[in-house]
């Protein structure tokens, strides 16, 4: 695991768009994205950079259940406005959150990374070390599933919501095991309130309790943090 401690939440987003650019060059064909605040600032600096995204693929890692494409609050409409509206790629995928069969979904979604294994998969991480919407206690093996959302994670979103009682407290996720097959992997961490995820996904114990800490055990990760967010590193 490479660690890159970046000044401030710009200069992280900064490193992270330099790698992607690299990526790029060197031949990365499907690129696995985000949602949530963290990965923000890199996508407003791919969308302002003169990259040509169009002979890639992208597929995201995941969608709450229940909420149609053109809701604001759902994660396709995030995507579209952060990103793809300025900087279309070939293909998009996310989970479909209006399909309520969950075999469907789930099988569909696997059969789509089989077919277009992601070769760099940028990741945020919730304050519990949730990555995805894998919560603790997610086995390691786990592929793309639907979940019912804890307390806290459902607590921590409600911030885009305008009425915090429509927080869905389903999603479809990839599984842990999913993204462990990404052939490189970019965690990006901002912010005081990532500090002890950060600390635990980084050097504590590897444990389903901490569900970014699996990425110890894969071959080219590398966490990009500000200096809130390695607070705790060694
Ligand atoms: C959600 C997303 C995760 C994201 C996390 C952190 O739960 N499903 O992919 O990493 O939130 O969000 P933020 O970057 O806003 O802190």
């Amino acid at each position: 695991m490479k660690v890159i401690q970046c000044a401030d939440a710009n200069a992280g987003s900064r490193a992270a768009f330099d790698l992607l650019a690299q990526e790029l060059k060197a031949g990365a064909k499907v690129w696995g994205l985000a949602t949530g605040s963290t990965p923000l600032g890199l996508y407003q600096d791919i969308c302002a950079s003169d990259l040509d995204l169009t002979s890639l693929t992208s597929i995201n890692l995941d969608e709450y259940v229940g909420i149609p494409a053109d809701n604001p609050q759902s994660y396709h409409y995030f995507m579209r406005k952060h990103l793809f509206n300025a900087k279309p790629f070939k293909q998009s995928f996310l989970p479909d959150g209006t399909n309520l069969n969950t075999e469907e979904v789930t099988q569909n979604y696997e059969r789509l990374l089989r077919k277009y294994p992601i070769d760099v998969q940028i990741l945020g991480i919730g304050r519990n070390g949730h990555i995805g919407f894998n919560e603790p206690g997610t086995g390691f093996d786990s592929k793309t599933h639907k979940v019912k959302l804890t307390p806290s994670t459902i607590k921590a979103n409600a911030r885009f919501f305008t009425n915090p009682a429509k927080v869905p407290q389903y999603a479809y996720t990839m599984g842990i095991g999913s993204i462990m097959q990404a052939k490189k992997i970019i965690l990006l961490a901002f912010g005081a309130s990532k500090a002890d995820a950060i600390d635990q996904a980084v050097q504590g114990t590897v444990t389903t309790a901490v569900p970014a800490s699996v990425l110890q055990n894969h071959p080219n990760v590398t966490v990009i943090v500000d200096k809130a967010a390695s607070a705790k590193l060694k």
